[in-house]
């Protein structure tokens, strides 16, 4: 092999790629972040390798102590690299056997990459699914923490952006809060599936040699090696799966954004957001645009694109590691960096925002926001329902013509429409009451809203000692396989 020309498969070409091949081919500038995972799984794989007697155990060694220096490298943020090698796996080997000579050319037996890059891309996502979990209950946590100081502040309830009901600020946010608790939870559950050892399942088939897949697999923290070598090195559903879930993750924020926006706009004024977290305008002195919002709110289209983008390629491929799947990783990456960020925005956005409680009051006084109530006091009174929705519908389209609300029709008026009603029915208008009465399990009722609390308390521990369970898990394991032990060989 000439050391200028030399690519993974020299042997087999009598003529070198082009230049534009190994261009148009390298996945570097992508893959280069999985070099730490990469070392990692060399370690793991270099050591069964010599306690099988693949290798020598000296070579082993040596291998694994170059592996070490390369570790160092990497940290220190000094690792050469050739872009013709294609991607970092190659580079991370032709750079050992450079350092290690013959030894280093060894570490390719029974693997391949197509086994070694997804082992790293695996363990990459474990982490990448921890980092978005604990963003995620960051941003819960904030969101809770507001809840709960927020039961008494009582805004309109919208359906269709229409006055409906009051509910109190906490009610509502919490509804944001249990929408990203089912995401965490599915990224929780997505973790099982993304921690299991494709290693050794070499280019599909398995291999020939003695290897020890039970054994790599707990050196670098997986569950289990995979039971099907094929689907080891072809399946990619970890990854649609991962950015399914931040997809979802991105819309539940862009939901959650649109309502800061337009309630932080004047005809709301329901909220301020912080000046930390808004900007102003290159030609309108006044304004303070809520672009941080907007922004979190903006690059949804990217994650649900990342989503397409994997399940378009994963669709057309026969059943193995085909180049296409190179193209997983710039989608992940892209989803990831976008996304960790985009939840710690909005938890600092939902921490700082200020709520304009008289503001929101004043708006329920529009809208009929307590009809329901009228309604439910004549069925109480032995109406059925569908009458009373009836009767209040024309005495809400009285109050209408006199530009009046509910409560502030006479007793006779109101009797006017159905003779049910007495004076006592003034004691259910007002929407503090509308709001108090509605205790039924997850109703806004602020005698009810701190079982929802309860529980969000109780989920967020779970979801912590999840975290700290499996970072703690792996982070032991890969510490004890880079350091120097006696029981390497
Ligand atoms: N750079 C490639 C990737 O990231 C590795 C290629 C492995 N296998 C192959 N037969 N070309 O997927």
């Amino acid at each position: 092999m000439n050391g200028e020309k030399r690519t993974l498969w020299s042997g087999r070409f009598s003529e070198a790629a082009a230049e534009s091949t190994l261009a148009f081919t390298s996945s570097l500038t992508v893959d280069r972040r999985l070099a730490r995972y990469d070392v990692l799984g060399s370690m793991a794989h270099a050591r069964m390798l010599g306690r099988q007697g693949i290798i020598s155990s000296e070579d082993s060694e040596t291998i694994q102590q170059g592996l070490r220096e390369i570790m160092a490298m990497i940290e220190e943020d000094r690792l050469p690299v050739q872009e013709r090698l294609e991607d970092i796996h190659s580079n991370i080997e032709f750079l050992l056997t450079d350092m290690i000579g013959e030894a280093g050319a060894r570490l390719h037996t029974a693997r391949s990459r197509n086994d070694q890059v997804v082992t790293d891309l695996r363990m990459f996502m474990r982490d990448a699914t921890l980092d978005t979990m604990e963003a995620l209950r960051s941003l819960q946590r904030a969101i809770m923490d507001r809840a709960s100081d927020s039961l008494d502040i009582i805004l309109p309830g919208f359906t269709h952006v229409q006055h409906a009901q009051p509910v109190t600020v906490g009610h509502w946010l919490m509804a944001h809060f249990f929408r990203l608790q089912r995401d965490s939870e599915r990224l929780m559950d997505s973790y099982r599936r993304v921690n299991i050892s494709p290693l050794g399942s070499a280019a599909l088939a398995g291999t020939t040699y003695r290897i020890d897949r039970l054994y790599t697999s707990s050196l670098l923290g997986f569950e289990a090696p995979c039971p099907n070598s094929i689907d080891g090195v072809s399946d990619r559903d970890f990854v649609a799966e991962y950015l399914f879930a931040a997809a979802l993750i991105a819309v539940h924020l862009s939901s959650l954004c649109e309502e800061l926006v337009y309630w932080s706009s004047s005809e709301f004024g329901f909220l301020v957001m912080a000046d930390a977290y808004s900007t102003g305008s290159s030609i309108m002195p006044q304004k303070k645009n809520p672009d941080v919002a907007e922004l979190v709110r903006g690059r949804t289209g990217a994650a649900i694109g990342d989503l397409v983008n994997v399940l378009s390629t994963m669709k057309g491929l026969p059943t193995a590691y085909n180049r296409d799947l190179q193209e997983d990783k710039p989608a992940v990456f892209s989803t990831y960096d976008r996304l960790v960020p985009c939840l710690n925005m909005a938890a600092a956005m939902v921490a700082t925002m200020v709520f304009n409680k008289e503001r929101m009051l004043a708006a329920c006084r529009e809208g009929f926001l307590n009809a329901t109530d009228l309604a439910d006091y004549l069925a109480m009174r032995g109406l059925p329902f569908r009458r009373a929705h009836e009767v209040v519908g024309a005495a809400v389209r009285h109050a209408i013509e006199l530009g009046k609300r509910l409560e502030e029709l006479e007793l006779d008026e109101l009797r006017g429409f159905c003779d049910l009603i007495e004076e006592d029915v003034y004691s259910v208008l007002p929407m503090e009451r509308c709001v108090a009465r509605r205790t039924s399990i997850g109703g806004t009722s602020p005698e009810v809203t701190p079982m929802q609390l309860s529980q969000a308390m109780s989920v967020l521990r779970r979801q912590g000692d999840f975290i700290d369970r499996e970072r703690s898990r792996t982070e032991k394991a890969f510490r004890s396989l880079m350091e120097q032990g006696p029981s390497q060989g």
